[in-house]
């Protein structure tokens, strides 16, 4: 595996592998890679030549408070799970690299990033659309591969990329990979491992009682109530708070009030301790 911290390296590298004809997938992280992000590495060695996976802590979708300077940096361990995965090429740029002094453009995607993670954590997906937008740029993949976990992020990645022709023109070149859950159902995710010992045991609840609610839903409950009844089972569980649980239409986002006729995605966040969790579920069109 390559390594470059450097534009122009990244650049010398990809477009050689260009010039021969090469498919490129890129699979963008922040390090602290997982189970999850080796799934979208297998995916992205399944359907490129090259697979280019870049590691980027972006301060840019770090809202003040959050937790940035906390958040895990492991980048000898998570360069050893890249080998072993056989990834060409590692993307690490330094902060300054992909931020230079004066850096002043902002990408956003604002009808889809209005509601949910959005409202909670202003400015969160405009700092995302960005990153992602230069990594498009950088790199210029044949497609590039995203968990569903963070299904609002995908839905406005897929529409920025879409809109602003930023990735070959593929129907398939945003791809969303299924979420990777523990024996459980948690989904995995970096943000686990602040939970303590009590509270990851909790916290199974999440996707348990999710389910439940799109069971509900398919039966032909009325929405409202099985959202009330899902929250109210997530507090009883031991959940702080719902910041939201939400259905909402699986391409625009717009929430829905009724059941679905077309395919549709149950969306929640819930804080277990001091651990914002998010998750979602698919619900079928009725
Ligand atoms: O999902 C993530 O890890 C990040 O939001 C991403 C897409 C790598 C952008 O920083």
């Amino acid at each position: 595996m390559q390594t470059a911290d450097r534009l122009e390296v990244l650049r010398t590298i990809v477009s050689g592998w260009r010039a021969g004809g090469e498919r490129i997938a890129l699979v963008p992280t922040m390090g602290a890679l997982h189970e999850g992000h080796l799934t979208l590495v297998r995916e992205a060695r399944a359907r490129a030549d090259r697979v280019v996976v870049s590691i980027f802590v972006n301060p840019a979708q770090f809202g003040p408070g959050e937790d940035l300077a906390a958040y895990p940096r492991r980048l000898a361990a998570d360069s050893a799970l890249l080998v072993a995965e056989r990834v060409d090429l590692l993307w690490a740029p330094p902060v300054e690299e992909v931020y230079p002094q004066g850096f002043a453009t902002t990408t956003s995607v604002a009808v889809l990033t209005a509601d949910f993670c959005g409202a909670a954590r202003p400015g969160h997906f405009d700092g995302v659309a960005t990153v992602v937008a230069k990594l498009f740029n950088q790199v210029q993949p044949d497609c590039a591969l995203f968990g569903e976990k963070d299904f609002q992020q995908l839905a406005m990645i897929r529409r920025m990329a879409r809109d602003l022709d930023l990735v070959r023109p593929h129907a398939d070149a945003i791809i969303g990979v299924p979420t990777v859950r523990e024996p459980d159902g948690l989904a995995l995710s970096s943000r686990n491992q602040y939970l303590t010992a009590e509270e990851r045991a909790a916290a199974a609840a999440l996707p348990r009682e999710m389910q439940a609610a799109t069971a509900q839903i398919a039966a032909g409950a009325p929405v409202a109530e099985a959202l009330a009844t899902l929250e109210q089972a997530l507090i009883d569980a031991g959940f702080a708070s719902v910041d939201y649980a939400a259905l909402a239409d699986a391409e625009t986002l717009a929430q829905l009030h009724e059941q679905p006729h077309h395919p549709a995605r149950l969306l929640v966040a819930a804080r277990m301790g001091r651990t914002r969790l998010i998750d979602n579920l698919p619900v079928p069109a009725v």
